[in-house]
């Protein structure tokens, strides 16, 4: 699915969001925080936190981040954990993870810098899966369409058109960074936070995390993601 409203269903949902909300979850499961909930909305994420009584909270509305959040949406604020939870609130991304949710058995989150670990987990998981690209406010994106046609290159399974369209878009590119650069994602990211231009190359690295974030459970309309 390029956008998380078209059709389709599958047992196991993969979600990418990877400018930057899956690719925050992944680096922040890696670094040490022992879950993250994904909000939909601000207030959602506010009174969760207060719910937990402890946490942080992350996000970003227009690529910086919240007024009276802890943290934004950058990935590299997440190199070491300084909470066990994360409460994480972004405009495309943990929309589509808590859809996602709504939808399939099983949610993974997926980014470029845990390819090949959650590529094997579908694989172990045996069955039909949908990759759920998070676009931008309903509309396709090329940075994640590029992530899901790496995904389905290299499950190499039977596929939809939707997902043959994605691998044969991947070729298109000299590369991730610069699949990247050109989509509406990376364009919004340089245009309203230019300081933060880095986490682009940052995002784009491939299979450096050896992580599977997945659901693990539902809590007040969030979804809670966990290793
Ligand atoms: C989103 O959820 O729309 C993105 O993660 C935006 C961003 O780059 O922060």
């Amino acid at each position: 699915m390029f956008t998380p409203d078209e059709a389709g269903a599958a047992p196991t949902g993969i979600v990418i969001d990877v400018i930057r909300a899956t690719s925050t979850i992944c680096q922040a499961l890696a670094s040490g925080y022992e879950r993250a909930f994904c909000t939909a909305g601000v207030e959602e994420a506010r009174a969760l936190r207060d719910t937990l009584g402890e946490g942080v909270l992350g996000g970003e509305r227009k690529a910086v981040r919240i007024p009276g959040f802890d943290l934004g949406n950058s990935p590299r604020e997440y190199l070491a954990p300084t909470a066990k939870t994360l409460v994480l609130s972004t405009t495309n991304g943990t929309r589509a993870v808590v859809a996602a949710a709504e939808r399939c058995d099983r949610v993974l989150v997926a980014s470029l810098l845990n390819l090949s670990a959650v590529v094997e987990a579908a694989r172990h998981v045996d069955e039909d899966v949908l990759v759920v690209c998070a676009g931008v406010q309903g509309t396709l994106a090329l940075d994640d369409a590029f992530v899901a046609g790496r995904i389905v290159e290299l499950l190499g399974w039977e596929r939809t058109d939707t997902a043959e369209a994605a691998t044969r878009l991947v070729t298109t590119w000299g590369g991730a960074e610069e699949a990247f650069r050109a989509s509406k994602s990376g364009r919004n990211l340089m245009e309203n936070a230019p300081e933060l231009e880095a986490d682009i190359p940052f995002c784009a690295r491939e299979s450096v995390l050896d992580v599977v974030p997945r659901l693990v459970a539902m809590r007040d309309g969030a979804a809670e993601i966990a290793l």
